[in-house]
Parts: C-alpha cells; sequence; structure tokens
C-alpha cells in the first residue's frame, strides 16, 4: 500500500481554517489555496530522486545533489485544481503541466470528462494529481485512470479537503498512489459535499455562483 499523509501542520491548518469561513473572499481564498499547495506539495516531494552533480564553488569542485530524471509533471483536475498550480510551480518552475477536465454531474455526482491534455513521456515522470477535494473520490480515481492510460506510473495525489469516504475509495481502486491531504474531515453530505469542508472549492477560488 502507498503512502497517505495528513498533514497535522500548524500553518496548513490554520489557513484551511480561513478558507472553510463563510466570510473568507475569493482573493484571500485563493492566495491561500496558493499557499497551501505549497506547503503541502514541499511534504509531497520531499521524495524526489535526486543525482550527484560535480559544481565549481568560488573555492573548490563538489558533488552536489539536484533534481534527477525527466522533469516532473503537475497535473490539476479543472476547475479547482489550477489554484494549486501557481504554488507547486514556485518549488519546481521546470514542471510540466497537464490538465484533466472534470464536473460531478450535480445528480449522480459521477465525474464526467470535457478535457484531458498531458505531457508526453508520463512513464518516465512522477506526476502530482492535484485538487482541493477529495469528497466521493470519483474525480480523483478517473484522473488516475487518465494519466495511468498514458502510462504514468508514480502517481501522486494531493488534497486540501477530504473525507473518509473518497479516501477509501481513491485507495481501493489505486492502491498504488501515494495520497497528500492537507486536512481530513468528518463525512459526506446528501449532496456529496464535505462536512464541515469549505464549500465549492471551484466557486470560492474563482468566485462563481
Ligand atoms: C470538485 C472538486 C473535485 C470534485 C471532488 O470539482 O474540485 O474535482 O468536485 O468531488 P468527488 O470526489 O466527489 O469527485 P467540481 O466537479 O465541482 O468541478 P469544478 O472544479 O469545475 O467546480
Ligand atoms: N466539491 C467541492 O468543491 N466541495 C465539496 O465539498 C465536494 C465536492
Amino acid at each position: 500500500m502507498a503512502k497517505v499523509f495528513i498533514s497535522d501542520h500548524p500553518l496548513i491548518q490554520h489557513k484551511i481554517s480561513i478558507m472553510r469561513q463563510q466570510t473568507t473572499g475569493t482573493k484571500e481564498f485563493r492566495q491561500l489555496v496558493e499557499e497551501v499547495a505549497m506547503l503541502l506539495g514541499y511534504e509531497a516531494l520531499r521524495d524526489l530522486p535526486t543525482e550527484l552533480v560535480e559544481v565549481q564553488t568560488p573555492l573548490e569542485k563538489c558533488q552536489v545533489p539536484m533534481l534527477a530524471g525527466k522533469k516532473m509533471a503537475i497535473v490539476p483536475i479543472l476547475r479547482a485544481g489550477l489554484g494549486f498550480v501557481s504554488g507547486i510551480q514556485a518549488l519546481v518552475p521546470s514542471a510540466r503541466i497537464g490538465h484533466i477536465g472534470l464536473y460531478r454531474d450535480p445528480v449522480t455526482h459521477e465525474p464526467h470528462e470535457y478535457f484531458c491534455k498531458l505531457p508526453a513521456h508520463l512513464e518516465e515522470r512522477v506526476v502530482l494529481l492535484v485538487d482541493p477535494m477529495l469528497a466521493t473520490g470519483g474525480s480523483a480515481v478517473d484522473a488516475v485512470n487518465l494519466v495511468k492510460q498514458k502510462g504514468a506510473n508514480n502517481i501522486k495525489a494531493m488534497f486540501l479537503v477530504a473525507c473518509p469516504e473518497g479516501l477509501a475509495r481513491l485507495q481501493k481502486e489505486h492502491p498504488d498512489v501515494d495520497i497528500y491531504i492537507g486536512a481530513m474531515d468528518r463525512e459526506l453530505n446528501e449532496h456529496a459535499y464535505i462536512l464541515p469542508g469549505l464549500g465549492d472549492a471551484g466557486d470560492r477560488i474563482y468566485g462563481t455562483r
């Protein structure tokens, strides 16, 4: 079974608590998504492969670690996952970016694909799927299916807020995927929204509705 990391970092907890508040506006919410993405990304990427490379310092030559292999791929699940990208890109500016467009049917809560454009050679890259919410887990499971169909075999998935139902589904369908979560909430309501949650992440990031 792959890794499941649930953050207990006070900075992440504090920032997500502000995001939960109904009174937090779009500008601040967007800024906080970016900050939490960076903090959580730091944890998710701590096992990126490195190799020793020779450099010349002002004083001498030495062997130093640098990131190895093909550049990693960041893959946001549209639309809300886009809010994560700039935070991760600040950590790994050379990362390639893919996009997977999924929306949840409001009645069945099943995801529907409307876009998928991924970098080449995913089989040689660390793929970091990003989405603020892991609710029923349907969107995350489909997104992992899509990157696997394109060859990905080293996949990490990162969420701001998750719930037990979504985590169990993602782990059951994709036991090989490492999962990183900012906060683990209680349950889903009858509309498959996370409780206490932060509402509709896409609407809060983009100021829609
Ligand atoms: C939200 C969220 C996830 C999905 C999670 O997106 O960003 O992608 O729901 O729910 P699930 O785990 O039950 O599949 P939504 O479908 O609302 O689309 P949006 O990002 O365009 O608002
Ligand atoms: N999508 C969201 O944006 N929020 C939830 O709580 C569940 C799905």
